[in-house]
């Protein structure tokens, strides 16, 4: 269904207005801009609130727009909107750690509330930027920083506000989803996929954020402050992304009966945290392995909910539309009936004590070799694999071809990262070992 959106000039006097500045007027301002102007009676007859657009800064005034707003209503000068007396809340949509900090820290001290989408600036300063906000009696929200329109921030916040959670795992970055189910589906190459995941919007302007992982650890590390109380370094996630993932792996994983997903993981155990970003074997008849496309998820599991999946899509300017609207929503409601801004996490929450090491962790292995097809040459990777403790489940070889390279699939069972890491080092060295081995986590 197509919805037309047309601004609503008429003045209710019954409604409570609330001013809004949008800083950032590229395709998630412009969206958020067009549906402020578009939705405002929406929004004044569900709430009783007057959702009022004062002000637009950005750099670039001249691009075209989907969204035609007076001349008025756009500056070049953010100072216009951090100091303008008018302005209650402040929306900050230009991405990136810098300007955007000293944009949001100094909108909180000239007295202004302020919504964000910026999962990067949270990650790396959220600590500090939440304490600031708290010692002004600022509000900050950030639903659209993860998982696009799906209210997952609200959801651990507040609707599971009673839970201790044991494990939060995610398929968080719309684009490598979208990528390796384009590969998978359509047989297209990771360069064609990207290409078109450039196109409909959903990568970073640095699409290497994407598909290295670090988009997904940047949102594990709200997730993992929400959930576990813990603020997680990016240094102590463990990234890795799609990059190194071929066709013919997804083919072999579909033949074992998995799915490769790019999976954003954090799990307890007692007060150790497992934090990490990487693609991941997950058995085909998971929910998590039916997520595609532009698709997120996250899967939770609790002591009181017990297992919950949330998904929805995780990219694109309509769904964050939604997730930031949604905050400014909460937070006039806060301005009008006098809501205090509250704790993100408190001092006192120390459920985590420290970060598991990847060394440590211990999990099961994909392993695709490239050996030549010489007898014995399963017996040398076998004999290392044993030197490491490292167990074999099944083994497959995919093609025969005397004397040439073929693949050589294998499943272990639970082996630990250091062990598989150091015995990789030695089998790539084999001189019938001729690419160097592709290593896949299975996630259970
Ligand atoms: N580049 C991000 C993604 C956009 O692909 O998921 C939403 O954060």
């Amino acid at each position: 269904m197509k919805i037309v959106y047309e601004e609503d000039k008429r003045v209710d006097d019954m409604s409570q207005k609330i001013n809004i500045g949008i800083i950032g007027f590229g395709t998630i301002g412009s969206s958020v801009a067009k549906l402020l102007l578009g939705k405002r009676k929406l929004f004044r007859d569900r709430t009783g609130i007057d959702l009022n657009l004062s002000l637009i800064c950005d750099k670039d005034l001249r691009s075209k727009r989907d969204v035609k707003v007076p001349r008025k209503m756009l500056t070049k000068d953010v100072n216009k909107i951090i100091y303008g007396p008018d302005i209650d809340v402040v929306v900050e949509l230009i991405g990136g750690v810098h300007p955007a900090k000293e944009i949001v820290i100094k909108s909180l001290e000239s007295g202004k509330h302020v919504v964000t989408a910026n999962k990067l600036l949270l990650a790396m300063h959220g600590e500090e930027i939440f304490k600031k906000a708290e010692m002004l009696d600022r509000h900050i929200l950030f639903e659209a920083s993860v998982a696009g329109g799906v209210p997952i921030i609200k959801s651990i916040r507040e609707g599971m506000i009673s839970n201790t959670f044991y494990s939060i795992m995610g398929i968080l970055n719309g684009t490598s989803n979208y990528i390796l189910t384009q590969m998978s589906r359509e047989g297209s190459s990771f360069k064609a996929a990207l290409k078109e995941a450039q196109s409909k919007g959903y990568a970073e302007s640095n699409p290497s954020f994407d598909i290295k992982g670090l988009d997904s650890a940047h949102k594990l590390a709200i997730l993992s402050y929400l959930g576990f109380g813990k603020r997680v370094k990016m240094k102590d996630i463990y990234a890795e992304g799609i990059e190194n993932i071929s066709p013919v792996d997804i083919e072999y994983a579909k033949d074992l009966g998995y799915t490769i997903k790019l999976l954003a993981i954090a799990k307890r155990e007692g007060k150790e945290l497992t934090a990490k970003v990487h693609p991941a074997l997950l058995p085909n008849h998971y929910l998590l392995s039916s997520v595609s496309g532009v698709y997120n998820a996250i899967f939770i599991e609790a002591d009181l909910v017990g297992k919950q999946l949330f998904y929805g899509q995780g990219a694109g300017k309509q769904p964050t539309s939604s997730a930031i609207l949604s905050d400014i929503m909460d937070i006039s409601h806060s301005i009008l009936y006098g809501r205090k801004s509250g704790k993100v996490v408190t001092s006192k929450r120390v459920e985590i004590k420290n970060i598991k090491k990847m060394d440590e962790i211990i999990t099961r292995y994909y392993l695709h070799f490239s050996a030549i097809d010489r007898p014995g040459v399963l017996a040398n990777i076998a004999d290392i694999l044993g030197d490491y403790g490292i167990s074999i489940a099944s083994v497959v070889q995919k093609e025969r071809r005397e004397e040439h390279v073929v693949p050589i699939v294998m499943l272990t069972h639970d082996a630990k990262e250091k062990n598989m890491q150091m015995a990789l080092k030695r089998i790539n060295k084999l001189a019938a070992i001729k690419r160097k081995t592709v290593l896949i986590r299975l996630e259970k």
